[in-house]
């Protein structure tokens, strides 16, 4: 049986929005914090100082009993990273994944930045990754099934070794997911074009569009902390990911400030904010 898709009213999607701007609150303290010599249990406090001031609840802390308010995964971590004494250091490439819940509903997204002195391809590889993302969220405005996103980050991919850098890979193990009341709900979001077309796009979907690259293996494992999924040749890794609101009107990003305008329009893409 077909699990059912969650449709939100305009009214749960204004919420999704304000839990979605939390999470925003939190990227950018997380950015700013994170520097070589902090520790990631340190970047953890910072995030739910935030989430207090918001009145807002995590929605990690106690996720089939998860330790902390954000994931931190660093280096050949692809995900699900526990905060904790490990101190980061200078060329780490840190991916930061948390999310909010306002009122009961749900936002979630995800960002990695290279600390300090940056190997060229570990910028190369997070700044395809985050282009990859808004290429799939783009990709969404313009309708149809839900395999545009694999297709649109495929391409991204392939554009990416196509301009000469060194070629990455797309992470199939993990894929994104959808969003509203809970956390995870159906459908599934593949990073990766399947046999199935997938679902049709429809108003009041809200999607968490969350891309994993790497420079070298798809293959991932977990380590005996039965959390955090590295990559199985060690090669870096990077996450983005953006909680994604569709309407009656148009898309809504609903994790990023702006709303997505300028990354979208970019794309030719206007974006449709609820008032
Ligand atoms: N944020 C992850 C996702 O993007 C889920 C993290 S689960 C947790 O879907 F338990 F680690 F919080
Ligand atoms: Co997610």
């Amino acid at each position: 049986m077909r699990e059912r898709i969650e449709y939100k009213t305009p009214d749960q999607v204004r919420v999704m929005r304000r839990a979605g701007l939390v999470v925003a609150d939190i990227h950018g303290a997380l950015r700013d914090a994170a520097a070589p010599g902090v520790t990631t249990a340190e970047l953890d406090d910072v995030a739910r100082e935030v989430l207090d001031r918001a009145g807002a609840r995590s929605n990690f802390l106690g996720y089939h009993g998860y330790p902390a308010h954000v994931c931190i995964s660093v280096n050949e971590e692809v995900v699900h990273g526990i905060p904790g004494d490990r101190v980061l250091a200078d060329g780490d490439v840190v991916s930061f994944d948390c999310g909010a819940v306002v009122d009961g509903w749900h936002g979630d997204a995800a960002f990695t930045m290279v600390l300090g002195a940056a190997d060229p391809q570990d910028l190369a590889l997070s700044e395809t990754t985050r282009r990859a993302m808004w290429d799939a969220i783009a990709a969404l405005a313009g309708g149809g099934r839900i395999d545009v996103v694999g297709a649109a980050v495929e391409d991204a991919v392939a554009a990416h070794a196509a301009a000469g850098y060194e070629p990455l890979a797309v992470v199939e193990d993990y894929v994104g997911h959808g969003i509203g009341s809970a956390m995870h709900q159906p459908p599934d979001v593949l990073n990766y074009r399947a046999a199935r077309r997938g679902v049709r796009l429809r108003p009041g979907m809200c999607l968490a569009v969350e891309p994993m690259l790497t420079r070298g293996t798809i293959e991932t494992t977990v380590l005996a902390d039965d959390w955090t999924v590295v990559t199985a040749d060690g090669a870096r890794a990077a996450h983005w990911e953006h909680t994604v609101a569709l309407t009656d009107e148009g898309i809504w990003v609903l994790t990023a400030p702006d709303g997505g305008a300028a990354e979208l329009e970019s794309r030719n893409v206007l974006i449709a904010p609820l008032s």
